[in-house]
């Protein structure tokens, strides 16, 4: 199976909203990813709605031929802005308004009478729903008896292991998790936090079919550019896969 690219253009939204104006337009942005290889496109449509609008929803969902995949909240509001774009894909995630970036994954055991009708809701209305969740099998377990589609697993923890440190046990659990979601019949994508420098051992589970990344990306693309910056997170993540 080839490990497939989503490319998250939040944080041109974010330059754009520093100014208040239309520059940077991460649709744009977004286009420029999908020529450059990038498999499926990731936005986040906030509470605050600090980086992407619902305009950039509506637009996307209108010129992109590769999937779109919002991430948000599983509010009435946020569902409200989202149910009607149609996105092909939905990832629900846990939100507050003091963090910089979503923190930890969805607690789908605690908060499993919220979502199921929720994750009803949104399957019924034809879009797949994915939850995102840190690589515990009870989380993988819940999501599967949720009926979710996908589960996206949280890299973030292992991401935020120094370079040098030992990954071994954080890969074992992104491991095991990706195992247990695939047996039970869910897709296994995975994110946070990844660049070209840690994303080879995530890349290597075999059963992660899509990583979703974003703030190393945007970041590298100030210096080189978008399409490079994407091609060079293709090949790392291809060094990985036979
Ligand atoms: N997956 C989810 C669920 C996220 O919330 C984010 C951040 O918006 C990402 C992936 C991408 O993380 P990063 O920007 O660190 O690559």
């Amino acid at each position: 199976m080839n490990l497939r690219l989503g490319v998250n253009v939040d944080h041109v939204a974010t330059l754009r909203q520093a100014r208040g104006g239309h520059e940077p337009e991460p649709v744009t942005a977004a286009l420029l990813a999908q020529g450059a290889g990038a498999h499926g496109i990731t936005v986040h449509l906030r509470g605050d709605r600090r980086h992407i609008q619902e305009r950039d929803l509506r637009v996307l969902k209108e010129v992109l031929a590769v999937p779109l995949n919002v991430e948000c909240a599983a509010t009435p509001e946020a569902l409200e802005a989202v149910v009607p774009v149609k996105p092909t894909w939905v990832t629900l995630v846990p939100e507050s308004r003091e963090e910089l970036t979503t923190q930890g994954g969805l607690d789908a055991i605690f908060l499993q009478g919220m979502l199921k009708p929720v994750v009803r809701e949104l399957r019924s209305a034809g879009i797949r729903v994915s939850l995102f969740v840190d690589p515990v099998l009870d989380q993988v377990k819940m999501a599967a008896k949720l009926e979710a589609d996908a589960v996206e697993l949280n890299t973030g923890t292992y991401s935020e292991l120094p370079m040098d440190a030992d990954a071994t046990l954080e890969l074992g659990r992104l491991r095991d998790a990706a195992r247990l979601a695939s047996r039970l019949g869910l897709r296994v994508l995975a994110g946070h936090g990844l660049s070209p420098q840690n994303v080879g051992p995530v890349g290597a589970i075999p059963e992660i079919e899509e990583l979703n990344i974003g703030h190393s990306l945007i970041g590298r693309a100030v210096f080189v550019g978008l399409e490079r910056a994407i091609q060079e997170m293709l090949q790392a993540m291809g060094e990985f896969r036979a």
